[in-house]
């Protein structure tokens, strides 16, 4: 970083505050300034080249240099940069990207509702939801289940769902008694000693039957989840899961909410992680991939049962009333329906099918390091779980901050990854990377490893 009064770095300690940052830490050490991007590749304020391992924030699937994308955003904004969608009124990306939305999604889904982020998707589904009960003279039917470790956004409902003690301490959270969390699908963490996948799955469900009776059916509104976790974790669900819990929600008239934040868009190898998992969602939030992430835009997508009701609702109240100064902003819509139309004409799904079991591959030799306690993905998606012993699984003390250490040591040799709870790093890179940026991300990986592996103190 440069110290010099009028750098950058210095005008973003004195002006900026960062979110998920220790602002004093930040102070000492100020920010990586991220000045410009090519393809799967990004640079700083100094010209050093980073590999972005995380695509940004699990978003940037197409890299940070789609000329598409750029010409999108010009035309719409030269041709009309901003009108909103309340009281009637629409534009013409809202109707082709809603539209496409509801082509590309599961069979149940016929509207979609746009919104700016991926927390703002999620506390919409639940004021709809609450919305929904009401209408159908279900006044009680308000709880909402999640998982521990999930992530769901930040804002004040979503940040109820998120399932990580970060997001809470000190925030005053929770603020309502409606949200429940069960166990994360993490066999590796929560299997029980000589438990099958398939058994662990099934008492996963049990769990899940259990709280529903105990709090009573007719007072449990939805369930809440992401097909495969990601900031939590990456915590890749154990055979047979989703059908068990859906299986389990149906019986109790409870509602799947699936979050497909970071999963949709062939994140999995599918177009939805429901896809790669067989769930039959009946809302579906989305957003990050949505745009490439090249603007902010999010969707909720939802069935036309569940549109019925609100829409009858909405006429009853007078109006739908709810909505955003920026939800479903022409400019955004037009980049998002561009982002969608690239994926279908590069054949991103294909591409990330035929590259993936090379991914997966690296990913899974790094299993074999001395730190790594577990290596798991799907897709192009993955994270590597740091331990003190493997055999045992005991973890590092989370004062030694050895996930952190690790995503260092990467920044060091060009290679921007994220260091996630559970001393995991996560490994999530643009869609368009090639076998050859592969081999590059996981050798960079593999080097920081061993450079952390050199300076712990050896195991008893
Ligand atoms: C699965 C999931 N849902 C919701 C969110 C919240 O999205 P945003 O940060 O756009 O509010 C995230 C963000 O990472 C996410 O990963």
């Amino acid at each position: 970083m440069s110290s010099a009064p009028n750098s950058l770095a210095a005008r973003d300690i004195a002006y900026t505050v960062h979110g998920y940052t220790n602002l004093r830490q930040h102070e000492e050490q100020g920010p990586l300034v991220i000045t410009g991007g090519e393809g799967v590749w990004v640079s700083d304020d100094e010209g050093k080249k980073y590999l972005e391992g995380l695509a940004g924030l699990w978003c940037s699937s197409l890299g940070f240099s789609e000329k598409r994308l750029v010409e999108a955003a010009r035309r719409q904004l030269e041709r009309m940069p901003y009108t909103h969608t309340f009281s009637h009124r629409s534009s013409e990306p809202v109707i082709e990207l809603s539209e496409k939305l509801v082509q590309m999604a599961p069979a149940s889904v016929t509207k979609a509702f746009l919104m700016n982020s991926g927390s703002e998707a999620n506390d919409t589904a639940i004021k709809l939801i609450w919305y929904y009960n009401n209408a159908r003279g279900k006044p009680e039917k308000k709880r909402i289940i999640a998982r521990r470790r999930a992530y769901h956004g930040i804002t004040l409902a979503a940040g109820h769902l998120t399932g990580l003690p970060y997001a809470r301490a000190g925030f005053d959270l929770p603020m309502s008694d409606r949200f429940f969390h069960v166990t994360a699908p993490s066999w590796y963490r929560e299997g029980l000693p000589g438990e099958s996948e398939e058994e662990f799955s099934t008492r996963l469900a049990n769990e899940v039957d259990t709280l529903i009776r105990s709090l009573g059916a007719d007072t449990v509104a939805a369930f809440v989840a992401e097909p495969v976790m990601g900031a939590g974790g990456v915590v890749v669900p154990p055979k047979g899961y989703f059908e068990k819990v859906q299986a389990v929600l149906k019986k109790h008239d409870v509602l799947f909410v699936a979050d497909e934040v970071i999963n949709g868009f062939y994140r999995t190898g599918n177009t939805w992680g429901c896809d790669t998992y067989n769930i039959q969602p009946d809302i579906l939030t989305c957003a990050k991939q949505l745009s490439a992430s090249y603007l902010p835009i999010s969707a909720v997508l939802m069935s036309q049962d569940f549109y019925e009701v609100i829409a009858d609702f909405s006429a009853k109240h007078g109006n739908l009333g709810m909505g955003y100064t920026y939800g479903g902003h022409p400019v955004a819509a037009a980049v998002a329906l561009e982002t969608l139309k690239i994926y279908e004409e590069d054949k991103t799904g294909e591409h990330v099918r035929a590259v993936s079991p090379h991914f997966q591959k690296r990913l899974a030799q790094l299993a074999d390091h001395p730190l790594v306690g577990e290596a798991r993905g799907v897709g192009l998606i993955g994270a590597i779980e740091l331990v003190r012993d493997k055999k045992t699984r005991e973890p590092f003390e989370v004062s030694a901050k050895v996930a952190p250490q690790v995503t260092g040591r990467c920044l060091a040799h060009g290679l921007i990854l994220r260091p996630l709870p559970g001393d995991a790093v996560g490994i999530c890179p643009p869609l368009i990377i090639t076998e050859a940026e592969i081999d590059q991300l996981f050798d960079r990986l593999t080097a920081a490893l061993d450079d952390v592996a050199g300076v712990l103190p050896k195991a008893a």
